[in-house]
């Protein structure tokens, strides 16, 4: 959660000068990493995406449409951060751009900051489509050129029902009863938003939990209309242990697990303790960035000097570089086997990674990016070039791009052991990392951020530092992965 408040904070920040400005990004760092590794979660902000969809119409206009965009997206985290809704229009004409934005009812205004950043970063992920939406556990957005304000459903809308376990008469009784309550009570309350519990009859630790919220620009009588259809739609999740439906104006699910937060009163409470947390370790981070400031510059210097050892991803690049950064598109496309799902690795704001195989058996990740830099190449293929020049033991290299078209695509090193959330949370993987070990993934992490901030050729802020870009080799060591130039290079 805090490097989620990392990114919120840094979205609001240019680059900076000065060393006095890198130090607090780099405790900031260690607060968050150290906060992961610990795991003191107290309330959750449900950041996971459980919708994501696009449109189908293209921009108008480009240049006016990026503006409007970006313009919108930072006027609605500014009413997110103050009041947990967005409502905002930007422009005019076909190169508007409404959005609306909302976090469920039971998050804190802290919890609503983190659960937009992610909002924030995968819908750029749209364009060039000019409208999308996106449901996340804790939050919703939808995006267009038009006022859809008192849009309550269409035939597009989704349900989704959990799979895990079939449930007994007895708690689908109980279901039933809490969405009854929930659609009855939701449209008279404040924010259109109710979150009913039943107990299982004859069970004493058992219940249904179910959560109901009508976005803010429904009246009682549409956000009763919506949640009437979404009951309808979710009542044929039973019995599954969990259902969801995410309609054009609300959003309903129920579940047999507490997934709600404390109610308000408690979560004030509950930011505090966080406070205190955060305020101890950083305490810690504190007089450990001072140690590593001293180790960098002296490794620095050493670095320079043995600069090309026998790394393998080294070698390659360099031959790369006598030819060309540029794979063909056919090579990359043979190399992950035609982008199949069987090699995909990940998925991240700007494009889906894949596993491949180049013909000299040499292993690389291509991550094939959501928006098309075509129109663009030279620029493009220019940026790469930078950032390929970026070498450190702890970031992931570049190695080149498929600049061309007709898709754009970045081919990366390949790191067999994955991101550091693949162990953090799995339960047999997490014990591979005892203390030592996230010591020096830390440290490495560290590293690699004073290194971005502090490069000759080119100052990159990161932006989003979490667990899933932070890679491991195979002697797990930390490599940080996805960072780029500006907020334009995968536009
Ligand atoms: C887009 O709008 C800009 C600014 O009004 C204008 O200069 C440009 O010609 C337009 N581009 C297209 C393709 O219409
Ligand atoms: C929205 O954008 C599309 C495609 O650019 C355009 O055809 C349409 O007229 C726009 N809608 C409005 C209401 O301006
Ligand atoms: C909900 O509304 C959509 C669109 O109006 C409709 O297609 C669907 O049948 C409705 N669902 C139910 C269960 O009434
Ligand atoms: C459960 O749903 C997930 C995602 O929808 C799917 O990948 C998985 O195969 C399903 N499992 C079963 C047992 O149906
Ligand atoms: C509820 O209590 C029963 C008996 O006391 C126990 O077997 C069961 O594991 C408990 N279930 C949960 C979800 O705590
Ligand atoms: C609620 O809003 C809808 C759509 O904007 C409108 O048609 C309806 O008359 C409104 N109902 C009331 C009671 O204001
Ligand atoms: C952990 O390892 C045990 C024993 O090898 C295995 O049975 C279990 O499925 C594993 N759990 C996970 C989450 O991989
Ligand atoms: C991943 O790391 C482990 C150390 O826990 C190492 O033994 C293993 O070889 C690595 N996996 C691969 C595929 O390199």
């Amino acid at each position: 959660m805090l490097l989620s408040i990392f990114c919120v904070f840094h979205f609001s920040n240019r680059p900076s000068r000065s060393m006095k400005k890198v130090v607090p990004s780099v405790l900031l760092v260690f607060i968050m990493i150290l906060y992961l590794l610990v795991k003191t979660t107290v309330s959750e902000p449900r950041a996971e995406v459980v919708n994501f969809q696009c449109g189908t119409q293209l921009e108008n206009n480009i240049t006016i449409f990026f503006t409007n965009f970006i313009t919108m997206m930072e006027r609605v985290r500014d009413q997110m951060a103050n009041s947990g809704f967005g409502l905002t229009r930007v422009g005019t004409g076909p190169d508007a751009n409404y959005g609306l934005a909302q976090c469920y009812g039971d998050l804190s205004l802290v919890d609503c900051a983190l659960c937009y950043t992610e909002v924030h970063i995968r819908l750029p992920g749209c364009y060039p489509y000019n409208s999308g939406h996106i449901y996340l556990d804790g939050c919703f957005m939808r995006v267009a050129n038009y006022s859809f304000y008192d849009e309550i459903t269409s035939p597009e809308d989704n349900t989704l029902c959990g799979n895990a376990t079939k449930k007994g008469s007895r708690f689908q009784e109980s279901a039933r009863r809490a969405l009854l309550d929930a659609v009855r009570e939701a449209p008279y309350n404040n924010g259109g938003f109710a979150r009913p519990k039943v107990l299982v009859s004859g069970s004493e630790n058992e219940s249904a939990y179910v959560l109901a919220n009508c976005w803010r620009t429904l009246n009682s009588s549409s956000c009763r209309t919506c949640l009437d259809n979404a009951s309808a739609s979710i009542m044929k999740c039973l019995p599954w242990s969990e259902g969801r439906v995410m309609n054009t104006g609300c959003f309903l699910r129920y579940s047999n697990r507490n997934f709600l937060n404390e109610e308000h009163g408690g979560g004030d409470a509950k930011v505090s303790k966080r406070v205190i947390i955060a305020i101890a370790v950083s305490s810690v981070a504190a007089a450990m960035i001072a140690a590593v400031i001293g180790l960098h510059i002296q490794k620095n210097r050493m670095l320079q000097k043995k600069r090309r050892g026998s790394n393998e991803a080294v070698k390659m690049a360099s031959t790369l570089r006598d030819s060309s950064l540029n794979f063909k598109f056919s090579t990359l496309q043979k190399a992950t086997g035609y982008f199949d799902d069987a090699n995909k690795l990940g998925q991240g704001g700007f494009g889906v990674v894949y596993k491949g195989v180049l013909a000299d058996g040499r292993d690389i990740a291509v991550k094939r990016l959501f928006v098309n830099n075509r129109n663009r190449a030279a620029d493009f293929y220019n940026e790469v070039n930078l950032i390929s020049s970026v070498e450190h033991k702890n970031l992931v290299r570049l190695l080149g791009c498929s600049c061309l078209g007709p898709e754009s695509l970045l081919v990366y090193e390949y790191l067999p052991n994955m991101s550091l959330d693949h162990f953090l949370f799995d339960a047999n993987k997490s014990k591979a990392l005892n203390w030592q070990r996230r010591f020096d993934i830390i440290m490495g992490t560290a590293e690699g951020m004073v290194y971005l901030h502090e490069n000759k050729n080119v100052r990159i802020i990161h932006r989003d530092i979490k667990a899933s870009n932070i890679l491991l080799d195979a002697k797990l060591r930390a490599k940080i992965a996805d960072f780029r130039i500006g907020k334009d290079f995968s536009r």
